[in-house]
This record gives C-alpha cells, structure tokens and sequence, in this order.
C-alpha cells in the first residue's frame, strides 16, 4: 500500500488539482516581516470601526456585510460571501477568501478546495453545517484568487471577530497563512505553528494548511493527518474539561 492509498483510506484523498495561485502561497517576504504588514483597522480604514456594531445581530451582520464597500474587493465580486454552517458550532474553520464558485454561490469552500475540506471535516466526523462553521478571512472573492493584501484582510477583520463573538465556537481552525495571520495578528509560518495550540481571545486555534495546498507533498499530507488528529484531540479536551 503506498502512502497514497492510505491517504485515500483516511478520506483525504483523491488528489485534486492546485487553484491558479495557490492558497497558502507565501506572501513576499518583504510585506510579510515588516510590522506594517498588520496594520490596525484603524490605521487603514476609519469608517470599518464603524461599520461593525459591537451588539450586532446576525442578521445585521449579513446586511452590513452584503452591501460592504470597505475595501477594494468589492469592486470585482459577484456577492460577498459570509459563512455557512451552526451558529452555535463548537467548531469554526476559517479560510482565507472566496473562490470563482464561491463568488457564484454565496457559500464558502463549495469548490475543490471545498471537497477537501469536507473530506478532511468527514476524517474526523464531522460534516458540513452540522456544530461547525465555515468562514473565510475575506468575504469577497480576490482577483484571480490572489492572498488577499493585508489592507483587506484588515478591513474585513471585524466581521470575521464579530462572527466568532457570535458563534462563541470552542476551537477555532485556521486553514492557510492568511487566515492565522489575519486571526493571530502577527506573521506565522505554517510549519512553526502548526502542532500547536494558539489563542484567539481566549478561545483555543489550531493552525493547519489550507486544503488547496494540502496535496502538494507528501509529507505535508500526513502532517494534515496529525493535524486532524490534533483538533479531535482538543475538542474532547474541551468538551471534557
Ligand atoms: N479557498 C478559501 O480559502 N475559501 C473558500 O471559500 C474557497 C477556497
Ligand atoms: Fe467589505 Fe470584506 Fe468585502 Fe472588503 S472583503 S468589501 S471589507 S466584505
């Protein structure tokens, strides 16, 4: 049996194909070691203060944000996307922004990189709307599926933390560098922060890769195995203690 065949066993394969520019691509270095990298939302963009209501509903939140204009990304989307799944999910995933397909559907990771995504939730039993929740760092598709530049990514944040107030999850997952980046505030490097437990606001995040990478290499595939087995392991922590 090659490692192959064992992958496809735990669900985790077939092997789909890369998306143009890949998702978890590394930002240029330069962007990525300067501290201007993660500018507050107030540094880039005053009126996102505003825009997102400490007490808002989820409702308002849906409103707020389909009609948002507070960075360049409204410019090319068909819709903004903003999440799918339980609003009470213990678990919240968090992508780094739509797709083609998502842009069309109005639902995050319904594209390939989507079926792996669901592949990977099934390798560990959960599924799709069911106590989980699917959000991205973005919620408008970017331009030829480029990362999103820290500016948007900073302008988007308070919906991504007014999201997670809502949903109060017990494990935040971040899929990719954008989004653990965008969630930590501070520059991460998938293979120093993966394997660890890190904290957003006092709720647990796990950082793994982001499923359109996943497939490149070999190793990194059966690091995403320990990676699932490490989020099971700290939800029934969790959900224990
Ligand atoms: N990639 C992402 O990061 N998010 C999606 O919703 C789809 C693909
Ligand atoms: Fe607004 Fe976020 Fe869309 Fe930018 S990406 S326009 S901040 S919803």
């Amino acid at each position: 049996m090659t490692a192959d065949d064992i992958l496809r066993e735990m669900g985790l394969g077939p092997v789909w194909k890369l998306r143009a520019t890949p998702a978890a691509a590394p930002v240029e270095e330069s962007a990525a070691s300067s501290p201007a990298a993660f500018p507050s939302v107030q540094e880039i963009a005053p009126a996102c203060v505003t825009a997102v209501d400490a007490a808002m509903t989820w409702d308002e939140l849906a409103t707020t944000v389909a009609a948002c204009r507070q960075c360049r990304l409204c410019e090319a989307r068909k819709q903004a996307v903003l999440g799918v799944g339980d609003a009470n999910a213990d678990w919240l995933f968090v992508g780094e922004g739509p797709g083609a397909e998502e842009d069309q559907r109005g639902e995050p990771f319904v594209g390939q990189a989507g079926k792996l995504l669901d592949n990977r939730l099934a390798a560990i039993g959960l599924r799709r709307g069911e106590n989980v929740y699917i959000a991205n760092a973005v919620k408008c598709r970017p331009p030829e599926n480029r990362t999103p530049a820290p500016e948007e990514a900073a302008a988007c944040r308070p919906y991504l933390e007014r999201q997670i107030e809502l949903i109060r999850p017990k494990l935040i997952v971040a899929l990719g560098r954008p989004a653990a980046q965008t969630l930590l505030q501070t520059e991460v490097k998938i293979g120093a922060a993966r394997g660890k437990l890190h904290d957003y606001r006092g709720i647990p995040l796990i950082v793994t890769y982001h499923p359109a990478y996943l497939l490149r290499t070999l190793l990194d595939k059966a690091k995403a195995w320990e990676d699932l087995c490490f989020m099971r392991r700290t939800m029934q922590a969790r959900k224990g203690g």
